[in-house]
């Protein structure tokens, strides 16, 4: 699977919520456990790991029941949500393109029995996936509901590159990013949360975030340019706080 076949998916992946319960064939399954371990980390020195589950192993409050979930374990480290959204929104593009349905899961969690620490990594979020008998893609993106384009960015000249992230699925379609800078230095930062959101939302923004700049840098890829990760502070817009800036370069090094 190439980068350019993950970036065209990101114009037609939907969220798939009613499965067929029979089970992937293993060797599937191996496809997408090889495409997961070899995922770009966006803090290569955070350690993280994917683990597979079945529906009996996971607890969910909402009635959504899927034959297989991939779940993300993390090093509890600076940036590890923003790692864990840019890397697991990999494998979704991943399930999206080898035509599985899949859909993020901020509510759900591994049973009782399943163990709290892979091998010293804390579980952070999964995704549930599967065949389906509903539609696994959009026809074109008008069918995304979304924030149009100057609701997220001040950028001037940017809107093809940033079409991409504009597009990111979101814990409830909250979309928290926005994007400042010039199209060549683009500063990213997220909404900051209300006292009464934050409890909820805190741990799904930063997550989204990552799940946003893992389309930027596919739409950056796609330009023929290469995505460098600069966590110095820059100035944010009033109501936003700073994640990240992203320098478009036109070589391939950073
Ligand atoms: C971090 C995250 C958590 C999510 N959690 C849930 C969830 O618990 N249940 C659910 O039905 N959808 C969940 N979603 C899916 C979003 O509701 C969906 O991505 C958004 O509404 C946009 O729709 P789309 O993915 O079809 O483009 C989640 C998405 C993200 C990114």
């Amino acid at each position: 699977m190439t980068n350019e076949e993950l970036y065209k998916t990101i114009f037609t992946r939907r969220s798939v919520r009613k499965y067929n319960m029979t089970p992937l064939t293993a060797q599937q399954l191996k496809e997408i456990k090889d495409f997961a371990d070899n995922a770009k980390p966006l803090i290569p020195d955070i350690k993280c790991e994917f683990s597979f589950l079945t529906d009996d192993k996971v607890k969910n409050i909402l009635p959504i029941k899927a034959p297989h979930y991939i779940l993300i374990y993390s090093e509890k480290k600076e940036g590890y949500l923003l790692n864990a959204g840019f890397m697991l929104q990999q494998v979704d593009l991943f399930l999206s393109s080898v035509n599985l349905g899949s859909c993020w899961l901020g509510m759900a969690k591994p049973s009782k029995e399943v163990p709290t620490l892979q091998n010293g990594l804390e579980f952070v979020i999964m995704l549930a996936f599967g065949n389906t008998q509903e539609k696994i893609h959009r026809a074109d993106t008008s069918e995304f509901k979304r924030k149009g384009i100057s609701e997220i960015t001040s950028i001037n000249g940017a809107n093809q590159l940033l079409e991409a992230a504009r597009l990111a699925p979101s814990a409830s379609n909250s979309q928290p990013w926005y994007f400042s800078g010039d199209p060549n230095e683009i500063i990213i930062s997220r909404e900051k949360l209300s006292l009464l959101k934050a409890p909820i939302y805190n741990k799904m923004n930063q997550i989204d975030t990552g799940i946003a700049l893992c389309h930027l840098w596919l739409s950056i890829e796609h330009q023929g340019k290469t995505a460098c990760f600069d966590y110095t502070n820059s100035n944010t817009p009033k109501g936003y706080e700073f994640m990240l800036k992203v320098k478009v370069e036109g070589d391939t090094s950073c």
